[in-house]
């Protein structure tokens, strides 16, 4: 069966057509960049293309970069701060014609890993952490997922830990893997204290180059792993949740 997923990001929209049974796209993703200012109504536009692209009709799974609870979008770090309190299941489903489910970005990615990728069969409490414009979490107790943990906002050295160990804050200040990968350990040391994981699972974008800095993190008991499914992940993950729910 094949279930349509988007993921809306900080630079682009991208979505396809998603082959449960292999979970994997159906079909080679389409992209649009995301507009700025990301608001509501321009990133909903951007979405309607994506979908018609490939004139599909049933359902569609929907990424966001921000807490949503049923379909209501909560907190927008790095999108326009207007989607707060929208009701985006509602906006995008009537723009679309068509039954959408809105879930987090990062629990998304997870729900994909843990099924198709890095966290197949893993028991046990187990992060997906993805570094990319944010730092987004999505926490998974013997394969069921605690939905919007939302713990790129913890706290590191007075810090929110995204804007320090963030793939973008790396960019912005321009760090050396060595030095990013210290923020990074620091950031698990953490999160280890907090919930003694199994496994933490890296995604993002940056996961692609796991083998730059994932060998200069030490002292961490848990496993530490580079995700599988990479760019696809949330799609995967949107389109699979959205199957669940229909
Ligand atoms: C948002 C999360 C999101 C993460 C990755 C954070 O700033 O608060 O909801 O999962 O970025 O996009």
């Amino acid at each position: 069966m094949n279930v349509f997923g988007v993921d809306i990001g900080g630079s682009g929209i991208k979505g396809a057509p998603v082959d449960l049974d292999r979970g994997d796209l159906a079909e080679p993703r389409h992209k649009v960049l995301t507009p700025h200012p990301a608001t509501p109504e321009s990133v909903a536009d951007g979405v309607v293309e994506v979908v018609r692209h490939f004139g599909w009709s049933g359902p569609v799974g929907i990424t966001f970069p921000g807490v949503v609870t049923g379909s209501v979008i909560r907190t927008a770090a790095n999108v326009d701060k207007s989607w707060i309190d929208t009701d985006a299941g509602q906006l995008l489903g009537d723009k679309l014609n068509l039954r959408t489910t809105v879930l987090n970005d990062a629990d998304a990615a997870g729900v994909a890993e843990m099924s198709f990728g890095a966290g197949r069969g893993r028991k046990g409490v187990v992060f997906l952490l993805t570094f990319g414009t944010g730092i987004g979490s999505a926490l998974f107790i013997d394969g069921k997922l605690v939905p919007n943990t939302e713990l790129g906002h913890l706290e590191l050295h007075g810090h929110e830990a995204e804007k320090r160990a963030s793939s973008k804050a790396k960019e912005d200040a321009e760090l050396s893997w060595h030095h990013w990968a210290h923020r990074v350990q620091k950031y698990l040391e953490h999160l280890e204290m907090l919930f003694s994981p199994e496994l933490f699972i890296i995604g993002g974008g940056v996961s692609r180059k796991s083998e730059k800095f994932l060998p200069l993190i030490e002292g961490i008991r848990a496993e530490i792993i580079p995700a599988e499914l990479q760019n696809n992940a949330g799609i995967v993950g949107a389109a699979m949740v959205a199957a669940d729910r229909s």
